[in-house]
C-alpha cells in the first residue's frame, strides 16, 4: 500500500508571536498529496500585541490564511505546495459555532491548554520521513505503483523544500534566536519550576543540533547556565542539562571550545565516575565523547585529568558493561583520529610514516603506560560479540604501542580460539547469529593475528 505522507504542523498561536513546531507523521489514508493537515495548540502566556490582524473566521470551505495571521486550534489546515499558500477550514463534524460565539476575542486562542509537542518528536518525524524516502522502494514492486510512487516523491518534494516555504512564511516560524533565548530566561529566573526548567533544556537539546544555535546559545550566557545545572544536585536537571551540552559540541568546535573553556571536562568526569545514576552517566558518556572528538586540546585535558582512571573503573565496575564499551569505542576513535594526524604530519614533512610511531600519540603513549596494553585484550573473555568487535577494533588501533603485551602467548591463545570458532560458524549454513557477521569478526582476529606476527 502506497504511504501518503502528511505534514503535521503543530503550533501555538500568538499572533506576532507565533511559535512552532513540526511534525511529520506517515499516515495511510488517502489524503491528497498536497494537503498539509495543521493543528494549533497553546501558547499560555505570550501576549497579544498586534490589534492589526484580521482574526481567522473558519468556515466549512478553504480559506487562505493571510501572512501572519493566527487562525483558531482544531481546523483542518493544508498547506498548497504549489503556491506555497496556507488554506484552513472547519474539520468535518465542526460546525463552527465555537468560533463564532467568540467573533469578537483574540482571547479565545490563548486559553488553549498547554500542550507540549517534544521536539524529540519532531526530530524523530523527520528522521522518518528522509529513511522512508529513501527506503521505501521494495523490491517487486508493479510498475504502476512504482509510477505513482515516484508522483508522489514529485509532489512532496524534499522536507528541506518545505521548510524553506514554512520559513518564509511568518506565521509558523519564529527564529530560533528567540525560542533559545526564552528557554535560557527560564533556566536562568529563580521562579521557574522544576518542570519548567526540565522543559526548556529538553527544547534546548532540540535547537543545539544546528551548529548556528548552539553557538548562539553560548553567545547569549546560555552555555554557561547549562553547564552551571549539570552541577546542579537534582539528577534530571543535570541528565537534561548534560544532553543539551552533548548535543551542542558534537561536531561544533566552537562550542567544543566555548564548554572546556568553561569547565565541563572535569564535571563531565565526576558525573561518569559517580556511580548512583546510570541515566546521567549515559549522557556524561554522551557529552564526553562530544566534546573530545576531534579536538586534540580537550583529549590532552582528558589525559592531564586521569580520564583514563576513570574508564578503568568502568571495566572494573559490575553492571556497567554498556558505559564500558562505549568507552572502549571512544579510545578507538581517538586513537584513530590522533594516529592519522601524526602520520599526516609526517608526510607533511616528507618523513617515513612505516615506522613506530606509537611514541608520538599522546593517548597510545598513555594508555601503554598505565597498563592498557593488557587490560584491553583481558576483555575478550566477554561472551557478547558486539563488545568482542569493539574490543578487536581497539586492539586493531593499539598494536603498535602494545605489540610485546599482544604476542604473549594468552593473548595469542585467546585470539587463536575466537578466530577457529568464528571461521566455524562462519562455514556453517544454520545457527542464530547472522553468517555475514561472523564472517567479518573471524576476519577482524585473522587480520590482528597477522599484524602480531
Ligand atoms: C541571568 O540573570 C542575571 C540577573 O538576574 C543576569 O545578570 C544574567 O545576565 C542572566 N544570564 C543570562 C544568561 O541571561
Ligand atoms: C561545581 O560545583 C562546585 C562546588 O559545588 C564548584 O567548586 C565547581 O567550580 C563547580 N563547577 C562548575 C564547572 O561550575
Ligand atoms: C557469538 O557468535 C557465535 C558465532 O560465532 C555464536 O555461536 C554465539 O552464540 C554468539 N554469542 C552471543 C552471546 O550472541
Amino acid at each position: 500500500m502506497l504511504h501518503y505522507y502528511v505534514l503535521f504542523l503543530l503550533f501555538s498561536i500568538g499572533f506576532a508571536d507565533p511559535q512552532s513546531g513540526l511534525i511529520l507523521v506517515n499516515s495511510d489514508d488517502s489524503a491528497k498529496e498536497s494537503d498539509v493537515n495543521v493543528e494549533v495548540t497553546k501558547n499560555a502566556g505570550s501576549s497579544i500585541d498586534d490589534e492589526d490582524l484580521e482574526v481567522f473566521q473558519p468556515t466549512a470551505e478553504w480559506q487562505t490564511i493571510q501572512p501572519g495571521q493566527g487562525i483558531p486550534p482544531g481546523l483542518h489546515v493544508r498547506m498548497n505546495l504549489q503556491t506555497g499558500q496556507k488554506e484552513a477550514k472547519l474539520m468535518d463534524g465542526d460546525d463552527g459555532s465555537k468560533y463564532q460565539s467568540n467573533k469578537d476575542s483574540k482571547q479565545k486562542f490563548i486559553t488553549i491548554d498547554k500542550n507540549v509537542i517534544s521536539k524529540q518528536h519532531l526530530k524523530e518525524a523527520l528522521k522518518d520521513f528522509r529513511d522512508k524516502f529513501h527506503d521505501e522502494s521494495p523490491p517487486g514492486e508493479s510498475s504502476d505503483q512504482l509510477n505513482s510512487h515516484m508522483d508522489a516523491k514529485k509532489n512532496f518534494r524534499s522536507i528541506e523544500d518545505i521548510r524553506k516555504e514554512l520559513e518564509g512564511a511568518d506565521i509558523f516560524v519564529k527564529k530560533d534566536i528567540e525560542i533559545i533565548k526564552k528557554h535560557v530566561e527560564t533556566l536562568n529566573s529563580t521562579s521557574s519550576s522544576l518542570p519548567e526548567k526540565e522543559h526548556a533544556l529538553d527544547e534546548l537539546e532540540f535547537y543545539v543540533h544546528q551548529i548556528d544555535n548552539a553557538i548562539d546559545l553560548d553567545t547569549i550566557g546560555g552555555l554557561t547556565l547549562v553547564i552551571k545545572l549539570m552541577n546542579s544536585t537534582d539528577p534530571s536537571l543535570v541528565r537534561r542539562a548534560t544532553y543539551v551540552l552533548g548535543s551542542a559540541t558534537q561536531s561544533n568546535p566552537n562550542v567544543q571550545q566555548a564548554a572546556l573553556k568553561q569547565g565541563a571536562l572535569p564535571l563531565l568526569l565526576r558525573l561518569l565516575s559517580n556511580q548512583d545514576n546510570m541515566a546521567v552517566r549515559k549522557k556524561a558518556m554522551y557529552a564526553l565523547s562530544s566534546l573530545i572528538r576531534l579536538f586534540p586540546m580537550a583529549q590532552r585535558e582528558f589525559l592531564k585529568l586521569n580520564g583514563l582512571e576513570i574508564f578503568k573503573m568502568l571495566f572494573e565496575e559490575t553492571g556497567s558493561g554498556a558505559l564500558a564499551v562505549k568507552a572502549i569505542t571512544l579510545m578507538t576513535d581517538i586513537l584513530t583520529e590522533q594516529i592519522q594526524h601524526v602520520k599526516a604530519l609526517l608526510e607533511k614533512q616528507g618523513k617515513d610514516t612505516s615506522g613506530d610511531i606509537s611514541g608520538r600519540v599522546p593517548l597510545l603513549k598513555t594508555m601503554a603506560e598505565k597498563g592498557w596494553c593488557q587490560l584491553v585484550p583481558s576483555l575478550l573473555h566477554t561472551t557478547e560479540n558486539d563488545t568482542r568487535e569493539k574490543v578487536l577494533q581497539a586492539l586493531h588501533v593499539m598494536v603498535e604501542g602494545c605489540k610485546s603485551e599482544f604476542q604473549q602467548p594468552r593473548v595469542h591463545d585467546s585470539l587463536n580460539k575466537l578466530k577457529l570458532q568464528w571461521l566455524k560458524d562462519a562455514n556453517r549454513k544454520e545457527g542464530h547469529e547472522d553468517p555475514e557477521y561472523v564472517t567479518i569478526l573471524a576476519q577482524l582476529v585473522t587480520d590482528l593475528i597477522s599484524k602480531l606476527t
